[in-house]
């Protein structure tokens, strides 16, 4: 009998949080993207000689015809158990456009391409940040998070960064919490699950540079949270393989947050 694969695709796989998901799917097979070949390449190598069983293609989450070809890689896989959505960039690239098109754009690019191979049980599990929970709700730059290829969302989410990366980083992860409850309803008609993850501040490449760049703030948020540390990817790996498993289907249309308690302290800062 040739049973299909059920498979785990985590976008960032060779990042810091998406390697730590990887590495909580023993048994289960793994494909792992990212935006180049090479670290496709090494990552798929590294967790072979650890006893994953692993494929790998590399995929610019911003270009159409390449999440075709992923999509195209993963039915030929077989079916498809979880899209676990970790790459993106901070703030630190700078570039307010770059942020948007990487962190918002892609991210409603791949939901709607996996929402084709979605099926009863498939879970999708997408990264925001607990900065999103730092955006209010408001009428006027929602509808533009929400649609984020809208023609005039990216001027209209601009009226609001102040021209500042790293406020648009906060805005387009609100967007992703914003792009996973416009598709609850549609992913739940499937029997499929669609939730986000907001980490809070959790050493990987990304939070290093950050401390690189911002030495002070970065002091500053590791005294206000309770735990008085930073988090390691492990804990977000840890909490994203539960919401991948049977044990969380009832739980979708939701954000989970995992932040060592700092928002509620940065809320009082705010
Ligand atoms: N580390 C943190 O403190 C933190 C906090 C909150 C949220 N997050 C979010 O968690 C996710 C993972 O972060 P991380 O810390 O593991 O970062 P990371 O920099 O270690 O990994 C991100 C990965 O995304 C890939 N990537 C970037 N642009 C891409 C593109 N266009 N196409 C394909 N791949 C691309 C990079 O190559 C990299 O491997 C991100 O969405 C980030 O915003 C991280």
């Amino acid at each position: 009998m040739n049973i299909k694969k059920n498979v785990i695709v985590i976008t960032g796989g060779a990042g810091g949080i998406g390697q730590a998901c990887a590495r909580t799917f023993k048994d289960q097979p793994l494909i792992i993207t990212d935006y180049s070949q090479d670290l496709v390449d090494k990552t798929v190598k590294q967790l072979s000689d650890e006893g994953f069983e692993v494929t790998g293609i590399s995929c610019d989450i911003t270009n159409k015809e390449d999440i075709k070809k992923l999509t195209q890689f993963v039915s030929k896989t077989g079916t498809l158990k979880s899209l676990i959505h970790t790459a993106g960039v901070s703030g630190s690239a700078k570039d307010l456009k770059k942020v948007y098109t990487i962190d918002l754009v892609a991210t409603e690019l791949l939901i709607d391409a996996f929402y084709e191979l979605a099926e009863k049980d498939t879970v999708a599990v997408l990264m925001s940040s607990m900065m999103a929970h730092t955006v209010p709700a408001n009428k006027a730059y929602d509808e533009a998070l929400a649609n984020p290829q809208s023609a005039d969302s990216f001027d209209t989410v601009c009226q609001h960064v102040n021209n500042n990366a790293d406020t648009m980083y906060n805005f387009v992860k609100r967007g992703v919490q914003l792009l996973m409850l416009k598709n609850a309803e549609k992913w739940g008609a499937k029997g499929a699950r669609i939730v986000t993850v907001s980490p809070g501040v959790i050493e990987t490449p990304m939070a290093l540079k950050a401390s690189e760049e911002h030495p002070e703030r970065m002091k500053m948020l590791k005294q206000a949270t309770p735990l008085k540390r930073n988090g390691q990817p492990e804990e977000i790996a840890d909490v994203v393989h539960f919401l991948v498993s049977d044990a969380a289907r009832f739980i979708t249309s939701t954000d989970i947050l995992v932040d060592g308690g700092v928002l509620q302290n940065i809320k009082k800062m705010l």
